[in-house]
């Protein structure tokens, strides 16, 4: 029995999707504990492709159970839509709602995007999802959660008072257009119709299999760096995505996690605004983001390319308590005779091995850099550590020595049988 948090190193899509996907085969209950449809986890298998932003990407396994936990905030319209198209590609897996999820309500996505507005040049980047606003009313206690649906009509009656403030705001702060009524009705009756029967004590379904002793992945969504405390902030997501965010995101104790395992790609990527030191520009930056499809899953925007920053990844061991690493897309530097590993930062001729959290300096600091010999041969689709390039291999264990943590998994393509395991989990 193993209870295993999978989470994202870096500033998110890290591939956590594509390596839940794989693990899950040995687990029963897989559960996400934060963040919405802002995320995009692409998974790859024998169903076919899909990008998943609610459900937990252990869906493609019978006997699962997949839990959209507490500390998440669904987007019913979008929940519907997923799940009609899980249901029609056959993916066997069961789905379970908590009812302490709060909903992203339509004034949350139209908020979103006039706050993005009005921020101008100091706007996130968000992924227009309603995400920072749902958040918002569930810290003011304003918000509404999955099991009002089960009472549709107190739903309705709370709601529309809960409009009459939302429409204000909308029309005289930012001179948007007021949502109408009966709309909201109409849908909160569809909502209601589509998902109550998924809608359940969640806590109660994963404590149980936490003392079933069965295997349980709890799943990160976005980056360790996108965590809205130890995030680089304010160009960060409003929840807590660091693997802490799984205790109070699905109601287990923290005695009961026994891996915290984080996902890094060979390089760095970033989607919207906000510091990002290893950062590349021109032919290069384009290279890597053609070859390895760096569009973003759920806003199909262009993701910013730089090199790996271990700075930044010995910041979110910390922060996250990571046990080992997995990388991914280290097929993506193949074509490279070097490849650079940034070792620590430079600001005015001193040198800083700590990750700043002022981001005025996390703007400023000029990254170090060690350059390591290109391998020039494919390790596409590989699926064991034998076959790998001896400098390809030459990279992970350099990448182990700075990050002082074995490197357990290797990922060399999108689907799941790409996948090297290097030691059980
Ligand atoms: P997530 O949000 O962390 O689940 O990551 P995304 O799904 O948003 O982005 C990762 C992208 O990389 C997806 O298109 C995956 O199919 C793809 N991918 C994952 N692992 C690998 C890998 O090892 N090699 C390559 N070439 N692609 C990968
Ligand atoms: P997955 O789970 C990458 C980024 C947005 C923006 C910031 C705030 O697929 O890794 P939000 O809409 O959350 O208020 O936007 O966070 N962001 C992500 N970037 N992957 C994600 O999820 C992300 N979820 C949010 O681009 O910069
Ligand atoms: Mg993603």
């Amino acid at each position: 029995m193993s209870i295993t948090t999978i989470v994202g190193g870096q500033w998110g899509d890290e591939g956590k999707g594509k390596i839940i996907d794989h693990l899950a085969e040995s687990a029963s209950v897989i559960a996400r504990y934060s963040g919405g449809n802002n995320a995009g986890h692409t998974i790859e298998n024998e169903h076919g492709k899909f990008a998943l932003h609610l459900v937990p990407c252990g869906i493609s396994w019978p006997n699962t159970k997949n839990i959209i936990g507490s500390g998440t905030v669904i987007d019913p319209n979008v929940l519907i839509k997923e799940i009609e198209i899980i249901n029609k590609s056959k993916l066997p897996g069961t789905i379970y709602i908590s009812e302490k999820a709060h909903i992203i309500m339509p004034y949350h996505v139209i908020l979103d995007e006039l706050e993005e507005k009005f921020r101008g040049k100091n706007a996130v980047g968000t992924t227009g999802r309603g995400i920072g606003p749902a958040y918002s009313d569930k810290i003011s206690r304003s918000g509404i959660r999955m099991v009002e649906l089960l009472s549709p009509d107190s739903m309705i009656e709370k709601t529309l008072k809960i409009l009459k403030i939302k429409n204000e705001i909308i029309q005289k702060i930012y001179d948007g257009e007021k949502i109408n009524e009966k709309e909201i009705i109409n849908t909160i009756h569809i909502w209601a119709k589509n998902l109550s029967s998924y809608i359940s004590n969640t806590e109660e379904i994963i404590n149980k299999s936490i003392n079933n002793k069965e295997n349980i992945i709890l799943e990160g969504a976005q980056g360790a760096l996108l965590d809205i405390d130890h995030g680089t902030y304010p160009y960060v997501t409003s929840s807590n995505s660091i693997a802490g965010g799984s205790l109070t995101g699905l109601g287990i104790g923290s005695k009961d996690i026994s891996n915290v395992y984080g996902v890094f790609k060979a390089f760095t990527t970033r989607v919207g605004e906000g510091p990002f030191p290893t950062e590349i520009f021109g032919k290069d930056a384009d290279n890597i983001r053609k070859i390895a499809g760096e569009f973003g899953a759920t806003t199909g925007r262009p993701r910013r390319i730089g090199w790996f920053d271990a700075v930044a990844a010995k910041y979110s061991a910390q922060i996250n308590g990571l046990d080992s690493i997995i990388l991914t897309k280290l097929d993506i530097l193949d074509n490279w005779d070097e490849i650079k590993i940034c070792i620590s930062y430079e600001l005015n001729g001193k040198k800083l091995s700590n990750f700043p959290t002022d981001e005025k300096i996390l703007n400023k600091v000029n990254p170090i850099y060690e350059n390591i010999e290109g391998w020039e041969e494919s390790t596409f689709n590989l699926d064991s550590f034998e076959k790998i390039n001896e400098n390809a291999k030459k990279f992970l264990n350099r990448l182990e020595e700075i990050l002082e943590l074995p490197i357990n998994v290797i990922s060399t393509g999108p689907k799941r049988e790409s996948t090297i395991i290097r030691q059980k989990l």
